[in-house]
């Protein structure tokens, strides 16, 4: 796992970037339940309180340090199991059964939100910013299956721009397409790389389905927080939409998620199509996870000599190096002396962004 710079934010295995991460499926939290979790090196205790609401909290009680995740949800506070301490959905102490009375002692909670079937929580010291969404899906309401959990051999950081590598398309995926991305800033916190080549005129495949669409095919992707990414692909009449959310385990190496999206479709056959969509989605998902298997189980990221076609990586680069970074396990904020020194890495063959 090496650093492409000792200081950069992109791919160091003790730093992650400020923002949503996954947690659980929402399914598996029913209400009254607590589960332990790890998330990004910290322990906590996550409820489904009695308005269904989720809470995130420290998992350590401040009385003696008794995991939470072994006591009770109890209203929409939870009840550690040692001495029956109470702590309200805000983490505040409100009963103390020995004494009568409350003390003034607080835990930490973090945001959470739902979306796309998955608890995700805030991990972050501001306010919490946008949650993940497929752009063009923005206001839709969509019908999801979560698909593979996978982990990884590198960092989320790394795996990521494998969306965006436009020279592996042909090289690994077998793709007749040329791949031109154009990248654009879609909010402080999310960037897009989005096709812009017809291309494909000596593929049969293209040819013919040429006639059913005009246009590029889209094929882009918008990352945010440098952890997940949302891909939308296909023909003008038929879009796909897959969502890879990462986040880093232990030794900077990557567990993964993959959502894949339709908007939803009125009546009884509109759930009938949408079902056998999102199964074909899995299956695009799948062709292209399947092949680059291997090399992220031994790759030693560096990319110390960039081609013309490795530009959007350098861009995504840059753009990770600009988040808000936090240490892993503390949850802290890495503060950069001067961050116009993160400098991408240096092109040997005369190639500049
Ligand atoms: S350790 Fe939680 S109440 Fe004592
Ligand atoms: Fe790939």
């Amino acid at each position: 796992m090496v650093s492409t710079n000792p200081q950069s934010k992109f791919n160091n295995p003790t730093q992650f970037i400020e923002g949503w991460y996954w947690t659980l499926p929402s399914k598996k939290l029913k209400i009254g339940k607590v589960k332990a979790i790890t998330l990004l090196g910290r322990n906590l205790a996550i409820y489904r309180g009695v308005s269904s609401q989720v809470v995130a909290i420290d998992a350590y009680c401040p009385h003696m340090g008794a995991h939470l995740a072994e006591g009770k949800v109890e209203g929409d506070g939870i009840r550690c199991f040692f001495h029956n301490w109470k702590y309200d959905s805000r983490g505040i102490c409100v009963d103390v059964p020995s004494l009568g009375k409350p003390l003034p002692v607080c835990i930490k909670t973090w945001h959470t939100a739902e979306k796309y079937g998955m608890i995700w929580i805030w991990v972050g010291q501001e306010k919490p910013s946008l949650l993940p969404f497929v752009p063009e899906l923005e206001q839709a309401d969509c019908d999801y299956i979560l698909g593979t959990k996978f982990v990884k051999n590198c960092h989320p950081n790394v795996l990521l721009i494998n969306a965006i590598d436009a020279h592996h398309f042909n090289t690994v995926h077998n793709l007749p397409l040329e791949i031109i991305f154009d990248s654009q800033n879609f909010s402080p916190n999310a960037i897009t790389f989005s096709n812009t080549t017809r291309g494909g005129d000596d593929s049969w495949l293209i040819r013919l389905i040429r006639p059913l669409y005009r246009n590029e095919v889209t094929y882009s992707m918008c990352y945010w927080y440098g952890s997940t990414g949302t891909v939308t692909l296909g023909p003008d009449f038929l879009h796909f939409y897959i969502i890879f959310t990462l986040r880093m385990i232990e030794g900077g190496k990557t567990e993964g998620q993959t959502i894949l999206v339709t908007p939803k479709r009125p009546g009884f056959w509109g759930w009938v199509l949408n079902r056998g969509l999102l199964w074909l989605t899995q299956q695009v998902g799948n062709y292209f996870a399947k092949g680059d298997t291997q090399v992220f189980q031994t790759i030693q990221f560096d990319l110390k000599t960039p081609t013309k076609a490795d530009q959007s990586i350098l861009e995504f680069i840059q753009h990770v190096n600009h988040q808000k970074a936090l240490t892993w396990a503390t949850w802290d904020t890495v503060n950069y002396p001067n961050i116009q020194t993160l400098s991408t890495p240096s092109p040997e063959h005369g190639f500049k962004i």
